[in-house]
């Protein structure tokens, strides 16, 4: 059986090779960073996200979608809802968004995220500036209402359990980069707030006007 080793095990070497994380940003004409969109379900993360994906290919940009209900499928099959495992799914996501970055590439997550700890955690995996909190800022009563998988009706009718927002916690951002009000503007409107965001913060360049 191979032994486990531990990042701090003395044989292992952190390796840096001469292609690294500026060169491919470069090549792809964008800096990297992570937007990890947050928010309760139905909130519109995906939905939000994809648009902004679909208008950064537009534009010529390199990303990748991590999407929580897709990861679950596999990297986190594993895993459940309790606070011990959405801790270890975010920690995976974290270190899988991290490696992207460091591909060069735009990252755009959608996970629930329910605790600030864990969100703070993938913050301090990346540089200064890299992680840009995206609080998908839609009031649980619309996101209910919303209910587009049905979920909410299951949680209130007891047969599932540990659902954010009815009985587990969703600890709203104190200070996101990105404050998103979904559920009074539209995809589009949103969308180019964020797009807005990624000029300012340099990720991507000043769109020319026409
Ligand atoms: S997180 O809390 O660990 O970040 P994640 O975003 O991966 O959650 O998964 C959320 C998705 O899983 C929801 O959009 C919903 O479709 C599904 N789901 C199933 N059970 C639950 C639950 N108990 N609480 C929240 N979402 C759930």
């Amino acid at each position: 059986m191979t032994a486990v080793t531990s990042a701090k095990d003395e044989n292992i070497v952190w390796h840096q090779h001469v292609i690294d994380k500026g060169f491919r940003a470069n090549l792809k004409k964008q800096k990297p960073a992570v937007l990890w969109f947050t928010g309760l379900s139905g909130a519109g993360k995906s939905t939000v996200a994809g648009a902004l994906e679909n208008r950064l290919a537009e534009l010529g940009y390199h990303t990748y979608l991590l999407d929580g209900d897709n990861v679950r499928h596999g990297l986190c099959s594993d895993l459940g809802f309790s606070d011990q495992d959405r801790r270890e799914n975010i920690r995976r996501i974290g270190e899988l968004a991290k490696l992207m970055a460091d591909a060069g590439l735009i990252v755009l997550s959608a996970f629930i995220s329910p605790h600030r700890t864990e969100r703070q955690l993938v913050r301090d995996m990346l540089p200064e500036g890299e992680f840009i909190e995206v609080f998908v800022n839609t009031a649980l009563d619309v996101c209910e209402q919303r209910d587009p998988k049905g979920l909410y009706q299951k949680a209130r009718a007891g047969e599932i359990s540990n659902f954010t927002g009815i009985d587990s916690e969703y600890q709203v951002p104190e200070n996101p980069e990105i404050d998103l009000p979904a559920g009074e503007k539209s995809i589009e409107e949103l969308v180019e707030l964020c797009v807005e965001q990624l000029e300012s913060r340099e990720i991507i360049a000043l769109r020319q006007t026409v």
